[in-house]
């Protein structure tokens, strides 16, 4: 039985720490704002600068990079918007009546998810985590790539602004020659990455592509082995905050946001891609630790994948468990998933519930080195291999039902060919 902690949809760089003692809860809530709060004077900078680098200066770029991700509301008073994105997106989401019922959830959920923003500090890092990952990782594609610079990243954010289309357009204004369609989403779901690729596709069913202007794609990443690295060290920081006689009992939860099974079952591969990250990082760990793999963030009615996150937890607590790391294995940077359900949910509310000894949050890979370097890499070996486009990515999953996969694929392999 899920109770109203389920998370809403998809929302520090620093682990949340927790242990039973009240004391301690207070320091942890303390300590969890005031990072919130550094984190936010160093990155609203980048928010000032409107949404996207093409704002600041008049570089022709010779490469953009499209960072396509979900996004998030950057306040409050843009969380109902966002949700009747999602709710009126049939690639994320299929409803009946979807016109008519998407509105009214979207309507009718906002002040939950406001409140939710507004306890960790009022909106998503997202864009900002972004913003930054985009001008560290151009500043070494000039470095390493002199032949393709200069180089621009891009937003592209289906559900909250920097809206697809309007990127798109300001990449036309920009005249980039080669643009990278870069989904930061490792593990490849037709829900998030998928519906990202359509939205593109939707775009340019209106328009024609400018000539002599060249798309690729990198679709999905989740064994790169730099990513792999990142996630290891982030578990290994947190693993050095156990005293040393319970660090080997320590339960590494890896925590991905579930899916519909219906979603899972019509073929969608990222259950198994995520699978193949956590199996690699064990890998790179030595397998340290025991671990288990867990789904966050179920909502509705319906049979989704399993085990939840939260009922993990409690399944472990019974079978006398008392010391856990989560590690957000599916998304990139700190979210309302990881700052919300995570650390307020399952590592404050819930481990105080359960008598959890302690527990602790890895951080997202965020600006962590190793990640700037795993993005470079990726876009590096893309910009010298000869595949522009990776045939997975051309075929459907083996149900699907959504004509317009079907049609947006066939043009991505047309538009793509080298
Ligand atoms: Fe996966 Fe259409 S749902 S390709």
């Amino acid at each position: 039985m899920h109770n109203g902690r389920r998370a809403i949809t998809f929302g520090l760089s620093s682990a949340v720490y927790f242990n039973m003692n009240t004391n301690n809860l207070l320091t942890n809530l303390l300590r969890c704002g005031q990072q919130y709060m550094k984190f936010s004077s160093v990155t609203r900078r980048y928010a000032s600068i409107a949404a996207n680098p093409a704002d600041k200066d008049n570089t022709k770029p010779k490469t953009g990079i499209l960072m396509l991700n979900m996004g998030g509301p950057t306040n409050t008073s843009q969380v109902h918007e966002y949700l009747l994105r999602i709710m009126t997106d049939r690639d994320m989401i299929q409803l009946p009546i979807q016109s008519t019922l998407g509105p009214w959830i979207a309507k009718r959920r906002t002040a939950d998810v406001q409140k939710k923003y507004s306890e960790i500090g009022g909106g998503s890092p997202i864009l900002q985590w972004t913003n930054k990952q985009g001008e560290l990782l151009c500043k070494k594609l000039d470095e390493i790539s002199p032949e393709t610079a200069p180089h621009k990243y891009y937003v592209a954010f289906r559900y909250a602004d920097p809206l697809t289309d309007h990127t798109l357009d300001r990449m036309h204004d920009d005249g980039v020659q080669h643009t990278i369609l870069f989904s930061q989403y490792p593990q490849y779901s037709c829900s998030t990455s998928g519906s990202s690729f359509n939205a593109i596709y939707n775009y340019y069913k209106t328009r024609e592509l400018p000539s002599g202007i060249k798309l690729s794609i990198i679709d999905r990443w989740a064994t790169h082995p730099l990513l792999v690295k990142t996630f290891a060290e982030r578990i290994k920081d947190e693993l050095a905050h156990f005293p040393s006689a319970k660090r080997d009992d320590v339960i590494i939860l890896f925590s991905a946001h579930s899916l519909p099974l219906q979603v899972v079952n019509r073929g969608d591969s990222y259950p198994a891609e995520v699978g193949a990250t956590v199996a690699l990082v064990m890998q790179q760990l030595n397998y340290c630790n025991p671990y288990s793999l867990v789904w966050q963030s179920k909502v509705g009615p319906t049979a989704w994948l399993g085990p939840f996150t939260d009922d993990a937890l409690k399944g472990y607590v019974k079978q006398g468990k008392k010391n856990f790391i989560l590690v957000p294995i599916a998304f990139v940077n700190e979210h309302i998933e990881t700052l919300h359900e995570l650390d307020i949910e399952y590592c404050q509310e819930l481990a105080e519930e359960l008598g959890i000894e302690m527990i602790r949050r890895a951080a997202a890979p965020n600006d962590h080195p190793i990640f700037i370097d795993a993005l470079t890499d990726i876009v590096v070996s893309h910009l010298r291999s000869k595949q522009s486009v990776n045939p997975k990515f051309l075929t459907r999953c083996p149900h699907c039902i959504n004509l317009n996969c079907g049609a947006s694929k066939s043009w991505y392999a047309k538009i793509c060919k080298t």
